[in-house]
């Protein structure tokens, strides 16, 4: 068995195959969790479809989303010194140095560390020193729960169970917004030949948050000669990655798939039907829009509040699947499947 200790000393970039199949282990950055479930398991992993006639649903009924409204210090302080609001882009360029820093942690060392400093921290008698340990203590309790043990970021078999049975071959998949490009990945691994394209304005999303993305991180997906289950990895998919605005973007409708996880709640509503024909303007017909927002649950607005400094640069929103699903339905898609999984709501959307 390949506990953490023995990922951690082994020389294999590939240390997984199906021979761990059904397996999970905890890595000091992440966990690897090759569990598949069973037919009966499906609806604990999504659980879908709520709304059975979108066209009777309204604002009334389901009211607008949560806005997170304590932002990072590094924002706050960028605006005093600067004298203005921070830009999306440039929020955006702090989000993702800050939010990546947090999944290159050697979580167990940082604990440890983090510990001894609390404790140092109580022999100074220093208010401040004090708070400040205790704080980095929760922060890193807290990451250890949501993305180490529960898996709740990256959460794989949620997101294989909200992306299966689309109708494609060797699809082409559009990733908007890509960040470290997870998502793609994962879908990429499902649906064999798969040609990705991953978009994102942030320079440091392609060559760090992508491009340091660990290369021995298992996808569960489809094995095209026998149709069985396969571990893929990062380098065995065909990807390519443009630093770009997704407004810039002059692709014609050539996609099978359009994907974007943790966008749609960046912008205001005036905004938000513009967001919304990003995932109509480049899909072939027949094609699939799927888009993922944070969930508005009790642990997600904790989790915004403790991480504030980490994850807060830019306006954002935690919304339930059905405001995120009314969104895309008056912005002229049907919703073919919707459903929320362990931290974020899912859609599976087509223009109308
Ligand atoms: C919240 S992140 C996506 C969540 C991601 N899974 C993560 O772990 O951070 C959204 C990404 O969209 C990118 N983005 C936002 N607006 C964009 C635009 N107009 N053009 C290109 N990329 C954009 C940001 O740079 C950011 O990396």
């Amino acid at each position: 068995m390949l506990g953490e200790a023995a990922v951690k000393h082994s020389r294999l970039t590939k240390p997984y195959s199906e021979k761990h199949m059904d397996e999970t282990f905890s890595h000091p950055q992440y966990r690897v969790d090759l569990r598949r479930y069973s037919e009966k398991e499906y609806n604990k992993f999504v659980r879908v479809n709520t709304v059975s006639d979108w066209s009777l649903l309204s604002w009334k009924d389901v009211g607008k989303p949560f806005e997170v409204t304590n932002y990072s210090k590094e924002r706050t302080e960028w605006e005093k010194k600067n004298d203005q609001v921070m830009d999306p882009h440039t929020s955006w360029t702090y989000f993702n140095k800050s939010f990546h820093e947090w999944f290159i942690k050697d979580v167990p060392q940082e604990k440890n560390q983090s510990k001894k400093h609390f404790l140092r921290s109580l022999t100074s008698f220093k208010p401040v020193q004090v708070k400040q340990a205790i704080g980095d203590l929760v922060q890193l309790q807290l990451w250890n729960y949501v993305h180490r043990i529960q898996d709740g970021i990256w959460d794989p078999r949620g997101k294989r169970a909200l992306f299966e049975g689309l109708h494609v071959h060797r699809p082409r998949i559009l990733f908007l917004g890509a960040a470290e490009g997870y998502e793609a990945m994962q879908l990429g691994a499902m649906y064999p030949g798969a040609e990705i394209v991953m978009v994102d304005y942030d320079e440091f999303c392609k060559t760090t948050r992508f491009g340091e993305f660990p290369e021995h991180y298992p996808f569960l997906g489809e094995n095209p000669k026998t149709g069985q289950w396969k571990v893929i990895y990062k380098d065995d998919l065909n990807i390519e990655y443009v630093v770009d605005d997704i407004r810039n973007l002059d692709f014609g409708k050539e996609f099978d798939i359009v994907l974007s996880v943790g966008l749609l709640e960046h912008f205001p509503d005036e905004y938000k039907p513009e967001v919304a024909d990003w995932h109509r303007r480049f899909l072939k017909e027949g094609g699939y829009a799927i888009m993922t927002t944070p969930r508005n649950q009790f642990r997600s607005r904790l989790y915004y509040h403790v991480m504030a400094d980490v994850m807060n640069h830019t306006y954002r929103e935690l919304m339930t699947v059905e405001q995120m699903g009314l969104y895309m339905y008056e912005a002229g898609f049907d919703i073919l499947r919707h459903g929320y999984i362990k931290v974020h709501n899912g859609l599976i959307c087509q223009p109308r």
